[in-house]
C-alpha cells in the first residue's frame, strides 16, 4: 500500500498509526535516501509508544539508540556502518529476536542481516515537502499491520 504525505507532520502521523499497530518482537526496515523522512517516521512510531519524539534523532555517532516506551524501541541507523556485519556488533541478532520493536534506517545497506520477516517501508522524495511512502511486508504476522492501516486509511493522508 502507498501513502503520500505533504509535510513532516503528516509523515509523523503515519508513523503514529504504524506505531500503534506494532507488537513485541516486530521489525521495521526503512528504505529511502537522505532526507526522505525515515527519522521523521521513527519519531511518529516512538510517540505512539509513549516516547518523546525529541529524543529520536538520526544517529551521528550512536548507531543504535534504545528508547523505553510501552515496548523498548531499538533504533538502528546503518548509514555510517562500514560493513553490514557491524550490525552484529550492535547486537542485532539478539535484539531482532527479543521483545522490543526494532527499526532499521538505511535497511538496504544491511539487508542481509535483517530477519526473514519484517515490515518494509520505502520513502521517496517527490517534491520538497511531498513524500511517497510504500508499505509492504514479508511474513504473514505483519499482514495485520497493513490491514490495520487500510482500515484507518480514511483518516490518514491521501493513500
Ligand atoms: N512530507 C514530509 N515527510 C517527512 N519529511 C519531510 C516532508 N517534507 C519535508 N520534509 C523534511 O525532510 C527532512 C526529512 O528528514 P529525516 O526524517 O531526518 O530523513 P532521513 O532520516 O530519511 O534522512 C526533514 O528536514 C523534514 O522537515
Ligand atoms: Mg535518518
Amino acid at each position: 500500500m502507498e501513502f503520500v504525505t505533504n509535510s513532516p507532520e503528516e509523515t509523523m502521523t503515519l508513523g503514529q498509526e504504524i506505531g500503534r499497530l506494532l507488537g513485541p518482537g516486530e521489525v521495521v526496515a526503512l528504505f529511502g535516501s537522505l532526507g526522505s523522512g525515515k527519522t521523521t517516521l521513527v519519531k511518529g512510531i516512538a510517540l505512539a509508544q509513549g516516547v518523546d519524539p525529541k529524543v529520536v534523532r538520526s544517529a551521528s555517532f550512536v548507531l543504535m539508540q534504545e528508547y523505553q516506551g510501552k515496548l523498548p524501541i531499538y533504533h538502528f541507523d546503518a548509514y555510517r556502518l562500514e560493513d553490514p556485519r557491524d550490525m552484529f556488533g550492535l547486537g542485532c541478532d539478539e535484539i531482532f529476536w527479543g521483545e522490543g520493536i526494532s527499526i532499521v534506517e538505511w535497511a538496504d545497506k544491511v539487508e542481509k542481516t535483517l530477519p526473514e520477516e519484517y515490515i518494509k517501508i520505502s520513502l521517496f522524495i517527490e517534491a520538497p515537502n511531498k513524500r511517497r511512502i510504500e508499505i509492504s511486508y514479508q511474513g504473514e504476522r505483519y499482514k495485520r499491520i497493513v490491514q490495520g492501516l487500510m482500515a484507518r486509511g480514511q483518516g490518514l493522508v491521501a493513500g
